[in-house]
């Protein structure tokens, strides 16, 4: 069985979230043998997540099989010995980004991310923040150079959206492409636009 992480920060893009969860639980079912979604939250993620959505914490967090509290060290993504096949944070605020970049981590989330590059396992940051100052991009960079996948939730036009839930599916099955989760969310260069499919 494989296993995944989702690390949810502080920065807007709660409904990002929820479909990147519902997107991997949903493929996670699919692939052969299944997979374990672990979770972690961080506290200003639940702050946002009260404001951007109606979804209540209790609902998020169902989306995952294990939910780790993210004050919680001595959880199983803390540590190198506990396999895992990926993890993203989706989305990822520019403290969280600045923790992983720089290896000062004050949570399990940035703790697991910190094991995820040491371990050389992907690693996905949805970073969210514009414009971008150079710190952020400084640390985008360190980030990047230390092995993880920057992936700003840019939405691709291409894919001729029709909705914001289109939007989001695109985004959240480009995301799991990165951690090789087959997936049917992200529309496919080449393949009938939705709006195509809908005449
Ligand atoms: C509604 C709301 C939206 C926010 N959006 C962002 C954002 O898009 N990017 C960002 O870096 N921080 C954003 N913040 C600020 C972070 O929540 C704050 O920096 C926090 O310390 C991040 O903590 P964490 O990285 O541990 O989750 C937002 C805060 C609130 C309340």
């Amino acid at each position: 069985m494989k296993r995944f992480v989702v690390g949810i920060s502080g920065a807007s893009g709660m409904p990002l979230a929820v479909t990147l969860l519902r997107g991997l639980r949903d493929a996670a079912r699919a692939l052969p043998g299944g997979a374990q979604v672990h979770l972690v939250v961080s506290d200003a993620a639940r702050q946002v997540l009260a404001l951007e959505s109606d979804l209540r914490a209790e609902d998020l967090l169902a989306l995952a099989d294990v939910v780790h509290d993210a004050r919680d060290f001595g959880a199983p993504p803390s540590s190198g010995s506990w396999p895992h096949d990926g993890m993203m944070v989706c989305p990822c605020s520019m403290s969280t980004l600045a923790a992983i970049a720089h290896g000062t981590g004050s949570n399990l989330l940035h703790r697991a991310a910190d094991v995820t590059l040491k371990e050389r396992r992907p690693l996905v940051l949805v970073v969210r923040e514009t414009p971008v100052s150079r710190v952020h991009l400084r640390n985008m960079l360190a980030a990047a150079e230390a092995g993880a996948v920057i992936m700003p939730p840019c939405p691709g036009f291409y894919a001729r959206p029709a909705s914001v839930q289109d939007i989001l599916d695109h985004l959240a099955g480009r995301i799991l492409d990165q951690i090789g989760v087959p997936n049917a969310l992200a529309a496919r260069w080449g393949e009938a636009p939705r709006e195509m499919d809908r005449e």
